[in-house]
């Protein structure tokens, strides 16, 4: 199973601070938020990551982030997302990288106070159609809305103005490689993006789409209200190792001077 880590878009909700970087590299209290997903995706085992970034500082990911040794990672791969096309056009730049394998998908501004390593290790022992992540919320109008039937769920709306449930679809998702002949089929929203929404239907109505909730809370750090509540989150849970380690073995920790400082 391989990961892949969408840090493009704009980040316009966070003008003026996305002026001059991208929304995932500024700080979620003592990290930059882009760390977060990254360390999920380490801890859930996976070893083989892209990070699909775009516009003016694309370059700063390589920077920052370098060959993933500080997450324990041997490598890390990138690829650059040109324009504006959404999520799905992102994750369509994954299909050479996938080769035919099963793939954890996750959000740059996503960020999960659990670990998401048994719902991923569930999919990866038994990788068929897709499975997304639920948390129930207070505004689901601001996300992706799943209506639940039983065991199942029925449909998925975009930031719905009535949503049917509280659950929103979080930013980590799962999919069997099928995912790309669904993005490829796609027609653009009224946003003019290509929806990972729609994509999701998709396996809805193939009867594929599984779902977990997750257990502990959940922020995505897009706004500036939900950036300023995942700081506060994160800050008051120092002991936590999903947002502390940084990958296998605790990682090499940032507060760990290099050898010979002081
Ligand atoms: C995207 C998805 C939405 C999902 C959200 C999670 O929204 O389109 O379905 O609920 O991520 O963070 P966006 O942040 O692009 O508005």
């Amino acid at each position: 199973m391989k990961g892949v880590l969408l840090a493009g878009g704009l980040g316009s909700r966070l003008l003026p601070m996305t002026r001059v970087t991208n929304k995932h590299l500024l700080p979620v209290y003592d990290r930059p938020m882009i760390y977060f997903p990254l360390q999920q995706l380490v801890h859930a085992g996976i070893r083989d990551i892209l990070v699909v970034t775009g516009g003016d500082h694309a370059g700063d990911f390589l920077k920052l982030l370098r060959n993933g040794h500080d997450f324990g990672l041997g490598h890390l791969r990138y690829a650059y997302q040109e324009g504006e096309g959404g999520i799905a056009e992102a994750l369509g730049l994954a299909e050479h990288f996938a080769a035919g394998e099963p793939l954890a998908v996750i959000l740059g501004d996503n960020i999960f106070q659990d670990s998401l390593a048994e719902p991923i290790a569930r999919f990866r022992d038994d990788p068929d159609g897709a499975k997304i992540l639920l948390k129930e919320v207070h505004d689901p109008e601001r996300f992706g809305v799943a209506t639940v039937e039983g065991d199942q769920v029925t449909r998925i709306v975009e930031k719905p103005a009535r949503p049917e449930s509280r659950l929103a679809v979080t930013g980590c998702y799962l999919y069997d490689p099928r995912v790309f002949e669904v993005i490829r089929e796609l027609e653009p929203s009224g946003r003019g993006e290509l929806e990972i929404t729609d994509v999701n239907n998709r396996y809805v109505e193939w009867g594929a789409l599984r779902h977990h909730v997750v257990s502990g809370w959940w922020a995505d750090a897009g706004t500036v209200g939900s950036l300023h509540r995942a700081t506060g989150l994160v800050a008051a849970d120092r002991e936590n190792p999903v947002l502390t380690d940084l990958g296998i073995d605790g990682g090499t920790d940032r507060a760990q001077p290099p050898a010979g400082t002081h």
